[in-house]
């Protein structure tokens, strides 16, 4: 395998982000696995990035990698969520409660915007070595997970939000919106 390339990120418009993406049938493989590599290396290049899913770096594959620092967790989690790289993820919605937070994306840069997402999943999906495994979410966990794998099936924040006054771009809502009822 080749060390990672860093790749262009794909922009609300592009239809690779409208599309429904395929399943990985051969995890192991060493294009999936250098598709993987240049997805992390990425990632790794924007620094603060909590995940990343391939349609947004033009690839129409089903798989996301993610990671979440407890300190980005919004005071949700008392340890970090490792470095988790999916395949064909699937989610399990483990009761209908919903919570609202704010959400961004390197697809729709500056913007960020209020999105209701379940608070308790269950996910499952194959790990970089062809592992299936399954893990439960809840709160930001669970919002990250569910912000990424919508990316895989065509959907970008704003079409789950309930309220578009609550779309702003990020520097307004810090001075205007975030933790205020405005
Ligand atoms: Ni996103």
């Amino acid at each position: 395998m080749e060390q990672g390339r860093i790749l262009k990120i794909a922009r609300m418009g592009h239809p690779v982000l409208r599309q429904r993406a395929q399943e990985v049938t051969d995890p192991c493989s060493s294009e999936t696995q250098q598709i993987i590599s240049d997805m992390l290396a990425t990632m790794s290049d924007y620094g603060t990035l909590t995940g990343l899913a391939a349609p947004q770096v033009f690839i129409p594959k089903r798989i996301v990698i993610f990671s979440i620092p407890k300190e980005r967790s919004r005071g949700t989690l008392d340890e970090d969520i490792p470095l988790t790289i999916m395949i064909n993820p699937i989610i399990e919605i483990l009761n209908q409660e919903k919570f609202l937070d704010w959400e961004g994306c390197l697809s729709l840069p500056s913007l960020v915007g209020e999105v209701p997402r379940y608070k308790h999943i269950r996910y499952h999906y194959l790990s970089s070595t062809g592992k299936q495994t399954v893990k439960e979410a809840s709160l930001h966990h669970a919002r990250v997970v569910q912000h990424e794998c919508d990316h895989l099936d065509g959907i970008l924040f704003p079409e789950r939000m309930v309220d578009l006054a609550r779309f702003s771009f990020q520097e307004e809502a810090l001075t205007y919106l975030l933790n205020s009822n405005q």
